[in-house]
């Protein structure tokens, strides 16, 4: 199993290029089996969570081929006849994301047995959102076997839905379902990630009749039928935001490229406050930190869209371990996202926890340690620390960071890091 080994103390000085967005592209991959006409997907990035929701789709009946142009990666999806409903447990335990094909299938296929994805290591994570959605449009839904077997024999229909709670998943499932669903369908208390509004533009390119998305109310106009399409995915924000604060951790100053910054405003600001220089144009970003002044401690909170994300708070916390003064840390999306507070800690840091919340008093070093990680955000946010760490830190179980984040090590060598990927 792979590992990743850095070597602390070095500032980062170069350019990074923000790859496509993970978050938008797996939602776009699902939209594709709306439609018998292909979907060409511009800016996927290399990723393992890609190639699982690919091996699912291709399950399926989708056809799936990926070229090159000028170096971007364009994955062509295109599934004439859906050749089977099933979404096996071995593929969907390993990604949740690919619970998003439960919406489409259904609208286009009347029925689908989706396995529940089951626990993982940020929560136990329902998806009752999402099924009493698919049930206001008149689906039948079942649980058999630890599989949702749903089915909508005449069609789905249009539907009030208000969610309980803001979710991404959710949102974004039924709004693919609702595309092609009889008469019109109003998502209130819709989420309003930036993820939601490239999946809308994408399916108001194939055709479907989509208002407000990037609002808390969408509105969706059923079609009967999709067309194909070609769409750039939208720069992966959660990449630019953990390159921002590995610079902040480390030092340095670095230009993150192909990147939209007010995608991230909400970690910005929070750096801006820490003490760290920022600097944006529409699609760039600067960061710097001169390595002989000191972050301040800045309190943070998790919150849905435009708030600071959950996806960036592992990466927070290990900038705030060596600020100066202390920074309470709150999460509120998830209720088990702080399996990386025990690591910081071998490492030095000095985290106590009550609950949903986090006390980070500000050490004067972290030293290297081996350590580990549950999932992709808590391993990078490792990686940060050990940038900034004196010594060795050995990341292990790095496949975790493989599904987020593409070449890292290369992108963070470029910059003057040292580190290396070991294979045991
Ligand atoms: C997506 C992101 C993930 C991010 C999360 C929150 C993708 C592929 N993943 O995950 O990286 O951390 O948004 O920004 O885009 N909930 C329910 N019932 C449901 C659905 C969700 O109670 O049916 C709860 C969840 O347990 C959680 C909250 O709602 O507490 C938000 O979850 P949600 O926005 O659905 O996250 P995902 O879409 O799974």
């Amino acid at each position: 199993m792979d590992r990743l080994v850095v070597r602390g103390e070095n500032p980062l000085s170069g350019t990074i290029p923000i790859s496509g967005a993970k978050n938008a592209a797996l939602p776009l991959m699902a939209a594709s089996l709306l439609t018998q006409e292909p979907l060409t997907l511009r800016n996927t990035p290399d990723l393992a969570d890609i190639t699982i929701l690919g091996e699912l789709l291709s399950e399926h009946g989708t056809e799936i081929a990926l070229r090159k142009q000028d170096g971007v990666r364009m994955l062509r999806l295109s599934t004439p006849a859906i050749t089977s409903a099933v979404a096996p447990y071995e593929l969907v335990a390993r990604m949740r994301a690919s619970f998003l094909v439960l919406g489409p299938l259904l609208a286009r296929h009347g029925e689908a047995r989706v396995s529940l994805p089951g626990g993982d290591a940020i929560g136990h994570r329902p998806v009752d959102l999402h099924l009493k959605g698919f049930e206001a449009m008149g689906a039948t839904i079942f649980l058999d076997q630890g599989y949702i077997n749903a089915r909508a024999t005449n069609g789905l229909k249009g539907a009030e839905i208000r969610f309980s709670t803001v979710s991404v998943g959710a949102t974004e499932n039924l709004m693919m379902a609702a595309a092609l669903a009889d008469g019109e369908t109003v998502l209130e208390n819709a989420a309003r990630e930036p993820e939601i509004g490239d999946l809308a533009r994408c399916l108001i390119t194939m055709g479907a009749l989509i208002e407000g998305a990037g609002t808390d109310t969408i509105r969706i106009k059923g079609v009967a039928k999709l067309h194909g399409a070609e769409h750039e995915v939208l720069p992966d924000r959660i990449e630019a935001g953990t390159y921002a604060l590995a610079v902040a951790a480390a030092g340095g100053d670095v230009v993150l490229t192909h990147t939209n910054p007010e995608a991230i405003e909400a970690l910005l600001e929070l750096l801006g406050k820490a003490g760290a220089q920022i600097d944006r144009t529409p699609d760039s970003l600067r960061i710097r930190r001169d390595p002989g002044h000191r972050l301040k401690g800045v309190d943070a909170m998790t919150a849905p869209f435009p708030g600071f994300a959950t996806d960036l708070q592992a990466q927070f916390m290990a900038c705030m371990t060596t600020a100066s003064g202390a920074s309470m840390i709150s999460e509120t999306i998830f209720e088990n996202r702080f399996m990386h507070v025990p690591e910081l800690m071998r490492m030095g840091a000095n985290i106590n926890l009550h609950g949903g919340t986090a006390l980070v008093r500000g050490v004067d070093i972290l030293k290297g340690a081996p350590v580990m990680a549950t999932d992709v955000r808590a391993s990078v946010s490792l990686i940060i620390a050990g940038l900034s760490a004196q010594g060795e830190t050995s990341v292990s179980k790095v496949y975790h960071l493989d599904r987020g984040y593409e070449r890292i090590e290369t992108k963070l060598t470029a910059c003057g890091a040292d580190i290396r990927r070991i294979r045991d």
